[in-house]
């Protein structure tokens, strides 16, 4: 693989391939050459620095690295989370086709759908009223109590599918702040509300918490007898959610060949479920089973998921760029950018290779964004004239759900195409001072003021249209980004299952905690963590 990636950073240089300007000007088939869809979901990929050289190598280095091979293992149950000993099967919980899906020689088909049909039952209940509260009054707000995977993608989901929100109102609370579970059950009524308690191991300290203020908060108002019609429960740790009080048939499982950051296709989606019913979430996992396919089957000249990868493995180890900007021109997609936050930088933010070598050359990127057009208002200047590349990718449906603002709607598509054709584009120097000319400023001005008004251009980037945000559309973008980390996971030769690096912090929380608290002495903590903890303990007494 190195001797490729050699070969790629000299092609890059030799073909000038990163004067994506010039090759836009030198071949007018750029775009359909280097752009592919899927159904209504097109992917151009022609402003960024490929030419069919660097096309041809990468595709050499999907080959070299095996990305196919171990795509069919992942697909068919085996182990390939091997740090933690399991396979990696959400591509099962969405396998619409039903075809046995094999772990350790069981099918887990029967048992997938199986909770698909509780949760079906249970969403319905809630949704039509026929589940109660204990005081006999229907659901009016359901709130999930999880974090990182068992929040980020119901959160983003739900504000994704707002048009398609038929039931209860939805709330998420995450963090183990109190502000953040006390300002959402301001206003909350105690008979009308039911909590989803969302943890994969149950044991999430975050989760607990809020879990135990959340019962409390059932508890304290309804009575204990109450907290069995208000709460429910999904997770992998059965026997830990029947200590914890919540009755059996409020209860939804998961396997842990489920990682977390990918369980929103689990019980973990119920929440979504509920909101926009059990139909509806059908799409949903229809639209990801459609990507699943594609991924599967589709040449590498022509595969989504496998060009973001690759393109993303060149913009990362070929261009050497740090990060990059998810920029949805879809408000509805605010939370996407930090759903992508956890799914990547979870999956491929590691160090060591599957050999338990040093990765050579980096491993993921920094994955950050917002929407545009706020984005633009905010950070775009840095990538416009930072000096820093930063790839961006956009995402802009043709058609909105609003069709009394269809000039909104036209609005934000014209921001979205402007951004990608200033980034490839630019601005030159003469053409600054030729536009300051022209509005009648004197030569040696302009001179002076051009240069702050040259736009560097060649600043890559992708964009995604689709034709509208439903259900199916969004499970099919949230696929692709699955398989794109993994694509990305395989040529960094790393295994993008685990995730270690999560655990050091929440080992030394657990043991600060009774620092904190005054029941221990801070000694042998190092100097700065003993100063912080002396000087916030001054300010609580104040
Ligand atoms: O942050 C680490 C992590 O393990 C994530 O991978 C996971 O999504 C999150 O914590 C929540 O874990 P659980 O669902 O077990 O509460």
């Amino acid at each position: 693989m190195q001797a490729i990636i050699k070969d790629l950073k000299t092609t890059v240089s030799d073909t000038k391939a990163t004067d994506i300007r010039a090759a836009f000007a030198a071949d007018p088939n750029r775009f359909r050459r280097y752009s592919v869809s899927l159904d209504d979901l097109l992917m151009d990929f022609s402003k960024t620095a490929v030419n069919d050289e660097v096309m041809a190598l990468l595709e050499r280095l999907a080959d070299e690295a095996g990305v196919s091979e171990k795509r069919e293992a992942m697909l068919s149950g085996e182990a390939i989370n091997f740090t933690e000993g399991r396979a990696v099967l959400h591509t099962a919980l969405r396998n619409r086709s039903n075809t046995p899906v094999l772990v350790e020689g069981m099918d887990v088909m029967p048992s997938v759908n199986a909770v698909l049909a509780a949760m079906a039952s249970f969403a319905d209940g809630i949704r039509s009223g026929s589940l109660k509260g204990a005081t006999g009054k229907p659901i009016s707000d359901v709130v999930n109590i999880g974090i990182g995977g068992s929040d980020l993608g119901p959160v983003m989901a739900t504000l994704a599918l707002a048009p398609f929100h038929d039931g209860p109102r939805a709330h998420f609370v995450s963090n183990v702040d109190g502000a953040h579970i006390a300002d959402t059950l301001k206003g909350l009524d105690a008979e009308t509300t039911l909590f989803i308690i969302a943890s994969k191991t149950f044991t999430t300290i975050e989760t607990m918490t809020n879990a135990a203020s959340a019962r409390a908060f059932i508890a304290g108002r309804l009575g204990e007898d109450a907290v069995k019609h208000h709460f429910a429960a999904v997770s992998t740790a059965l026997d830990k959610v029947a200590a914890f009080g919540i009755e059996q048939h409020r209860v939804f499982g998961f396997w842990d060949w489920v990682g977390g950051r990918y369980s929103i296709w689990s019980a973990i989606g119920l929440p979504l479920m509920i909101a926009i019913g059990p139909e509806d979430f059908g799409r949903f996992l229809d639209g990801a089973y459609a990507m699943d396919q594609h991924f599967r089957e589709a040449p590498v000249r022509k595969n989504l998921p496998m060009l973001l990868g690759l393109i993303g493995f060149y913009h990362r180890n070929v261009l050497g760029y740090p990060s990059r900007a998810i920029l949805p021109y879809d408000q509805r997609l605010s939370r996407f950018p930090a759903y992508l936050q956890q799914l990547d930088m979870e999956s491929n933010g590691k160090g060591v290779t599957v050999d338990g070598t040093p990765v050579e050359g980096d491993s993921g990127p920094v994955v950050w964004g917002e929407p545009g057009t706020n984005g633009q208002h905010a950070f775009y200047q840095l990538i416009h004239q930072g000096t820093s590349i930063i790839p961006t990718e956009f995402m802009i449906a043709a058609n909105g759900f609003e069709p009394h603002l269809r000039h909104q709607h036209e609005l934000l598509i014209a921001n979205c195409l402007a951004q990608s054709e200033a980034l490839m584009k630019g601005r030159t120097r003469e053409e600054a001072k030729a536009q300051l000319t022209s509005k009648g400023m004197d030569e040696s001005k302009a001179d002076l003021i051009a240069p702050h008004r040259v736009f560097p251009g060649n600043r890559p980037s992708i964009t995604f249209v689709y034709d509208r945000l439903t259900p199916y559309a969004l499970g099919r973008l949230i696929a692709l980004y699955e398989h794109r980390v993994f694509v990305e996971g395989v040529l960094f030769r790393i295994n993008s299952f685990d995730q270690w690096g999560v655990e050091l912090g929440k080992e030394l929380a657990t043991g600060l905690l009774p620092v904190v608290q005054g029941k221990e002495s801070a000694e042998g903590h190092d100097s700065s963590t003993q100063g912080l903890v002396k000087v916030l303990a001054g300010l609580k007494a104040r």
